[in-house]
């Protein structure tokens, strides 16, 4: 398959999750050219109906005869069933975009943000993965002023909004609120995340965990962003330190992110280098008190930069506060965009 046609048979699995369900919003809104549409998730939503387009959809449950005809399947689950699936959904013919961290670091699979690395699409061998959300979010904004000064270093602090926990912990942090407004407990059952030995809160607190520890006193999602932004930009030796945080908020990550570039790059400069760059918006004038908030961002397809200034402590070192919807161009948005090249380029892996 090598010609652009008119409608592709979709899946997608994890279709009753936050992300599936931006997904299907998307499809729609960007009138991605959808022939069949399969929604999957477990056996527990089979049955459930869930509407796009004007039209209702039963939910299936996942199995490996699920992808026979599908052309592009977004996987969106959980990193145990992209492990599962996806070998079968490739040898149905589908393309995978995969949103979850099962085959990121994998030398044969692309992980891609459009913006910054499109070219990587081209060398898929049927699995494309969809980055780690706060990781999109930083190399968009990140990418241009690489390309004009070379960063040397990064330092990132981010600020996670629940929904990176998915639709549980969104439902948590609403519970937990009511309960405070009524003078109730509310359980903690999901943060910082389900199979933890031990939950805390979210509401009114601030969680410095997100996923497992490993090596170094660092996270998972620490060693993603890490990893993750090494190769997507191409930076193998790339030093990145990263602190992620998990926030009282709905949707929507912050990240307060500190560079240190080879040459340097004055305020002024790195304004209109990010001012002029795809799928970035500068909101950063302190006189009338503009700068990018979740509550802003949330529904838009862009990365927000504002609070950009010099680093006092450091000759070549700038600082910069980003917010993006990290549900959409940090997962469902990006996803998309990466089957729009797909499409768009014929760039179908070979039976
Ligand atoms: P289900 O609703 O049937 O549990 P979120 O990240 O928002 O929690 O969403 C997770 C998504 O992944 C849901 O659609 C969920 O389906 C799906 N999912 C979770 N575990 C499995 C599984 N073992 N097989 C298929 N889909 C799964």
């Amino acid at each position: 398959m090598s010609q652009a046609r008119r409608a592709y048979n979709v899946a997608v699995l994890g279709a009753t999750g936050a992300v599936g369900e931006e997904l299907l919003k998307l499809l729609e809104e960007r009138e991605f050219p959808v022939g069949e549409l399969r929604l999957l998730a477990s056996p527990r939503s089979a049955g459930k109906t869930l509407r796009m387009g004007g039209r209702s959809y039963t939910v299936e449950a996942v199995s490996p005869d699920s992808f026979r005809g599908i052309d592009i399947a977004f996987f969106s689950a959980a990193g145990s069933v992209s492990e599962a699936y996806a070998p079968a959904a490739v040898a149905a013919g589908a393309v995978v975009i995969d949103n979850t961290s099962a085959f990121r670091l994998r030398e044969d699979v692309p992980l891609v943000v459009p913006e910054v690395n499109p070219h990587d699409i081209a060398w898929h061998r049927g699995i494309i993965a969809n980055p780690n959300c706060s990781t999109i979010i930083m190399c968009v904004a990140l990418w241009p002023l690489h390309r004009a000064a070379r960063i040397r270093r990064v330092i990132v602090s981010t600020y996670q909004a629940v929904s990176g926990a998915g639709a549980r912990a969104m439902a948590e942090l609403d519970a937990q609120v009511r309960a405070y407004a009524e003078g109730r407990e509310a359980p903690a059952e999901v943060l910082p995340y389900a199979s933890a030995p031990k939950h805390y809160p979210i509401a009114f607190n601030v969680i410095p965990h997100i996923d497992v520890f490993q090596e170094l006193g660092y996270t998972k999602e620490e060693w993603k962003m890490v990893r993750e932004s090494r190769k997507i930009l191409h930076e193998p030796e790339l030093a990145v330190a990263a602190t992620t945080v998990r926030v009282p908020v709905f949707r929507s990550h912050a990240e307060s992110v500190n560079i240190e570039t080879e040459r340097k790059l004055t305020v002024d400069e790195a304004r209109a280098i990010l001012r002029s760059a795809p799928g970035v918006i500068v909101q950063d004038e302190p006189e009338s008190m503009t700068y990018p908030m979740p509550i802003l961002v949330t529904g838009r397809d862009e990365v927000f930069v504002g609070r950009i200034r010099e680093d006092i402590s450091h000759p070549q070192g700038l600082n910069l506060w980003l917010v993006g919807d990290q549900i959409r161009k940090g997962a469902a948005l990006n996803a998309i965009q990466i089957a729009e090249i797909v499409v768009a380029e014929g760039l179908w892996h070979r039976r």
